[in-house]
């Protein structure tokens, strides 16, 4: 029996958590999987009401669940930062979710905005470093609001964090078995601190993995080449900072943010699931934003619960309802509603 927190979250985030929850429900059927889930109000609503961010009880709380299941966070009346600090990246660092493991797959009858490109060159997978480097968010003012100000904003980048994130590279490099080929995506030639120590650690643990091919990139040619050259990737591993910059470049060549799913991962501890997409505010309520992204969150879900086959049911019944029956994966131009799409992939299952 899993414990699977739900975390709805702002703007459409309660519309597309709704589709997943859906699907869960049935994939979840289908394979005799017993679950219970426990609603979480996080989220601007509640901030703007109460002040609140992640009251200590929800904390522990969560820390009792598999998995969380989060659907966005992010409220057009909240000044940027308070919620993102106060929820999404204050519930990532909490629970050491050192991983932001994100694939970058394009299914069969999606559209890519990459000429001559399809599903045989678009697929790949990003492994992100979720606590440290400049999300850390060190740094001062010097003489703030003064002439000569200055502002500093630190990498933080530790020994342990570094291993522990390109070591799971390698691993799932090896036990993903594509092209077996790790690429690590930096910026060696400027941050040469930080990336001093990414290269060297990089270095020292591929010598336990002969069987996986290295190679460096830097994070401005990732940038490139995942748009000339996807094919070239099977894993990269990098930073905090550049693996969110280049997952957004990811989540478009594999058709948009309404498909793009990740897991923030602890392998030893509580991970959690979410559309990478935002709370799209202007969207909100109005039926039309795509349920895609957070069903395939659902489907990381199950996969790290080892529920794989049904992971693996609910990605064919995804990619059935993209190659036959969408007409874009876009908000408003689908043909069929959110809660549609949902009914769909149920249907297909
Ligand atoms: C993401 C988002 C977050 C991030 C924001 C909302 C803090 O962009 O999950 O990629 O920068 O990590
Ligand atoms: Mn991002």
């Amino acid at each position: 029996m899993y414990r699977i927190a739900v975390i709805p979250g702002d703007g459409t985030g309660p519309e597309v958590i709704a589709e997943g929850l859906k699907v869960l429900e049935a994939v979840a059927t289908a394979h005799s999987i017993r679950y219970e889930t426990v609603v979480y109000d996080l989220g601007g609503e509640r901030y703007l009401k109460t002040g609140e961010l992640v009251p200590d009880s929800v904390v522990n709380e969560l820390a009792d669940a598999d998995a969380i299941y989060l659907g966005a966070i992010g409220h057009p009346d909240v000044k940027p930062g308070i919620l993102e600090q106060g929820i999404l990246l204050n519930l990532r660092f909490h629970f050491e979710q050192y991983i932001n493991l994100r694939p970058v797959k394009l299914y069969p009858g999606v559209w890519t905005p990459l000429k001559d490109k399809g599903p045989e060159d678009i697929d790949f997978v990003v492994v992100r470093e979720n606590t440290e480097g400049l999300y850390k968010g060190l740094g001062e003012f010097h003489n703030k609001g003064g002439e000569d100000e200055i502002a500093l904003q630190i990498s933080h980048n530790t020994r342990k964090g570094v291993e522990r994130c390109i070591r799971f590279a390698f691993e799932y490099t090896r036990k993903r078995n594509r092209d077996k080929k790790l690429t690590l995506c930096g910026k060696t030639n400027v941050l040469t601190y930080a990336w001093d120590l990414w290269d060297r650690v990089f270095h020292e643990v591929a010598k336990e993995y002969p069987d996986v091919a290295t190679n460096y990139v830097n994070v401005d040619a990732t940038c490139m080449w995942m748009i000339k050259n996807p094919e070239w990737f099977d894993v990269i591993v990098t930073d905090n900072l550049f693996g969110d910059i280049i997952t957004d470049v990811g989540a478009m060549i594999q058709g948009g943010m309404g498909i793009a799913a990740g897991g923030n991962i602890n392998p030893e501890g509580v991970s959690m699931f979410e559309p990478i997409g935002g709370s799209a505010p202007k969207y909100t309520g109005m039926n039309v934003i795509n349920p895609l992204a957070a069903i395939c969150a659902a489907g990381m879900m199950l996969e790290y619960l080892g529920e794989e086959k049904a992971a693996k049911a609910l990605e064919t019944s995804v990619i059935k309802v993209t190659s036959e029956r969408l007409k874009s994966l876009s908000a408003g131009k689908m043909g069929y509603s959110t809660s549609e799409v949902g009914d769909l992939v149920v249907d297909n299952l």
